[in-house]
């Protein structure tokens, strides 16, 4: 079964901690918060004080999508405010591997993230050193942006990759443009995590927004 996690970019941004609250009265499994630094994307957001808030006003799991570069000097600082899961970008910094290592050894959980140029070929080295692998299906730095179907060949070759290695605790998340209709097509190509914004903070009731991206 597929899980949902919203991103908390497209909320009410004078009101996370409400929303933050609110996604745990509707019974979301976790949310995806967008940290964006206007150098790697042209976009900023939020710090990890603003992580912080939203984790003293929910218990829900909390996973950073860091869109920043040297994402190494930040993870500490993210965990400490909260994030159970840091996500950062391979194209962001050359100390893959050593990032990875210390999300894990920091007691978190260690996701790595592909843009849309990105070849699917630089995939496979990381599936055994991370646990989440989240493929871009928007270029990162808004939310509300078409998504990418070209993207879902990324998504396949990297659920048939798991299988064939016989890894199946990997997580693989997609982002970007993610509806009612996007859905199904993630699903069939294998993502066991959709993350959702706008989509489900423009209807009119998320938790059946909620079930139709699962179903
Ligand atoms: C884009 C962000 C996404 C975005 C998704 O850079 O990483 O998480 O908030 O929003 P929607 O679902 O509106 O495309
Ligand atoms: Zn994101």
């Amino acid at each position: 079964m597929v899980r949902v996690f919203p991103s908390i970019l497209a909320a009410d941004a004078g009101n996370l901690a409400k929303e933050a609250a609110r996604l745990e009265e509707i019974g979301v499994e976790g949310i995806h918060i967008d940290i964006m630094d206007g150098h790697f994307v042209p976009n900023l957001t939020f710090g990890p004080h603003v992580v912080a808030a939203i984790n003293r006003s929910t218990n829900l799991f909390l996973e950073v999508h860091l869109m920043i570069y040297t994402p190494f000097d930040y993870v500490e600082r993210f965990i400490e405010a909260g994030a159970d899961r840091v996500i950062f970008h391979f194209e962001a910094t050359e100390y893959v591997e050593d990032t990875l290592k210390y999300i894990r050894k920091s007691n978190a959980q260690a996701g790595l993230a592909f843009c849309p140029d990105t070849s699917a070929e630089m995939i496979p080295k990381f599936l055994d050193k991370c646990d989440l692998v989240l493929l871009m299906t928007v270029n990162p730095g808004f939310g509300g942006q078409a998504f990418l179907p070209e993207m879902l060949d990324k998504v396949r070759i990297t659920s048939d990759l798991c299988r064939e290695r016989n890894i199946s605790s990997l997580e693989i998340e997609v982002d970007g443009g993610v509806n009612d209709k996007t859905a199904a097509f993630c699903r069939e190509a294998g993502a066991t995590i959709l993350v959702s914004g706008n989509y489900l903070f423009k209807s009119p009731d998320m938790r059946e927004a909620i079930e139709l991206l699962k179903r």
